[in-house]
């Protein structure tokens, strides 16, 4: 009993693992900056060291002060790379300032092991549009411009066409489809239908 346990415990750690390893090496031939899987060992995850200048472990966003270029220029590097992400197939899940470190070179993504297939997962466009809202509401403190964008709307909509490419020009709005005006139009087409048919009892009646 504890062995098959332990077993199927060893094996979910290797699924989730490999989850990651996959996910690095996918993202880092699409060229995000991720760091360089190295070995799995015994449940663990060895991978690249993403360091300061002076070979520290590197910050977290979270934990530099930025100024507001500083955050725009950070910001749309991100968002770049949240689309070349989503050109891999990918959507990351768990992005905020907490698991991007920021080296000599800019930002590099972390924290991949629950990284979603975009085609296959249901949640998919919503996680997309969570972690680029992550990115605007952390950037935007010190941008605040950047607190009224739509990116993730604009991405997943190119993304649903096939048109999201790395190269894409993003504009930060999303302009909604007249779902909500049909809707109005058939709620009046009803409306008139009923008056109608009321109309026709009363004559009957009368
Ligand atoms: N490749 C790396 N190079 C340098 N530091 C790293 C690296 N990977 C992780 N870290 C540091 O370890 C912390 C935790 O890593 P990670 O986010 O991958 O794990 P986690 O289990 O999700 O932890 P948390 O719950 O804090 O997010 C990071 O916030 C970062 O400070
Ligand atoms: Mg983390």
């Amino acid at each position: 009993m504890e062995k098959n346990s332990r077993f199927g415990r060893q094996q979910q750690e290797q699924v989730w693992q490999n989850a990651e390893v996959d996910a690095l090496y996918r993202l880092a031939a699409a060229g995000v900056r991720v760091p360089q899987p190295y070995n799995f060992v015994e449940g663990v995850l060895l991978m690249e060291l993403v360091t300061d200048e002076q070979g520290n472990a590197a910050p977290r966003l979270n934990d530099l002060e930025l100024g507001r270029e500083q955050a725009l220029e950070y910001h749309g590097l991100l968002i770049k790379e949240v689309v070349r992400m989503l050109c891999a197939g990918l959507v990351h899940g768990d992005l905020s300032e907490y698991n991007i470190l920021v080296d000599a070179s800019g930002p590099v993504i972390i924290d991949l092991p629950q990284a979603v297939d975009a085609s296959a997962n249901n949640n998919a466009a919503r996680m997309l549009e969570r972690d680029v809202d992550n990115l605007a509401d952390y950037f935007g403190r010190f941008a605040p411009e950047l607190l009224k964008t739509e990116y993730g709307k604009e991405i997943w909509k190119l993304y649903e066409s096939g048109e999201l490419t790395p190269q894409v020009a993003l504009t930060g709005r999303f302009k909604a489809n007249n779902k909500a005006a049909d809707v109005g139009s058939i709620m009046r087409e009803i409306d008139d239908a009923r008056d109608e048919a009321i109309r026709r009892r009363y004559e009957h009646e009368d």
